[in-house]
């Protein structure tokens, strides 16, 4: 059974009990996290923890838990949760708290609501183009607020953009600011390659300044056999992609086969997304 951690208690996940006047049930007051664990070891656990702090700071919530405080809670939650299989993903919300009315500024004196639980995740995909899991994916413009980079779990205008994708059969909704330059996925960050060359939209108040990203950049950098940037990507360079790729903690890099129905370059998963996600898979665990 999976156990929660809801201020300060460890109790199943069923049971776990908040006020409906809590910031976070009412406003989507409060900032989120998920990180995976895959046999025990943590995928960026430390940056994960720095952004939620950076996000809680952003939206002056005052949660005074250091990083190796929070290490240890979400550690100690994962080994409760042995039972859930060998790979678990920790979902973690802090809420700006519960108040005693429904009032949009921000309370005083109210402490911030703390919840964590533990699910089971996938095991990785196979570093092997024949075997990976291609997705197919829609394009849509990007209609949510403009402050992406904050981790809020207001996520109502990413729900809406997610189940465009799924209506339509696919795995994800990728988004295009008004310039129809790319920002991201509806739930994850975006790259493409062309000619070798691995591109992805530059780290801006449009996109979240995801772990997974971070982590390809700078495996990427460090291994040096592939060249990257981080600029513009405007939408017919998306189209004319050799490869599109997207990114998060839960789907690592998943290479991109599909958008609205036409093949993305051969229309088979790309050589580079192989190299790239070995490189990752090699060094992920060093985060
Ligand atoms: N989503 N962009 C958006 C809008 C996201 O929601 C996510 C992650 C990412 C990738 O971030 P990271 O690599 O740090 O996971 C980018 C998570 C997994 C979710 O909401 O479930």
């Amino acid at each position: 059974m999976s156990i929660a951690y809801l201020n300060g208690v460890y109790q199943p996940l069923a049971e776990a009990r908040i006020s409906p006047l809590d910031r976070g049930f009412l406003f989507g007051d409060g900032i989120y996290e998920v990180i995976p664990y895959y046999a025990g070891r943590s995928v960026g656990l430390t940056p994960h923890i720095e952004r939620m702090i950076n996000g809680l700071a952003a939206i002056e919530i005052a949660c005074k838990l250091s990083v190796s405080e929070w290490v240890e809670l979400l550690d100690d939650l994962v080994a409760r949760n042995s039972d859930q299989g060998k790979n678990i993903g920790v979902y973690v919300h802090v809420s700006r708290g519960t108040d005693v009315k429904r009032y949009h500024a921000y309370p005083d004196n109210v402490e911030p609501t703390i919840f964590a639980f533990a699910f089971p995740i996938k095991e990785p995909e196979p570093v092997d183009r024949a075997q990976a899991k291609p997705l197919s994916l829609v394009s849509t413009e990007d209609l949510r607020w403009q402050r992406c980079h904050i981790k809020s779990t207001a996520l109502l205008g990413n729900v809406m953009h997610y189940q465009q994708g799924y209506a339509a059969g696919c795995d994800e909704a990728l988004l295009f600011n008004a310039k129809g330059e790319l920002t991201e996925g509806s739930s994850s960050n975006a790259f493409i390659v062309k000619d070798g060359k691995v591109i992805t939209p530059i780290q801006d108040n449009q996109i979240l300044p995801g772990i997974t990203r971070r982590i390809i950049l700078d495996s990427l950098r460090a291994d040096g056999s592939i060249e990257v940037e981080e600029r513009i990507v405007t939408m017919d360079e998306v189209l004319n992609a050799d490869e599109l790729w997207v990114t998060s903690s839960s789907k690592e890099i998943a290479p991109v086969t599909q958008l609205d129905g036409k093949p993305v370059g051969s229309g088979e998963i790309g050589d580079v997304w192989e190299k790239a996600f070995k490189i990752y898979s090699e060094r992920k665990f060093d985060f």
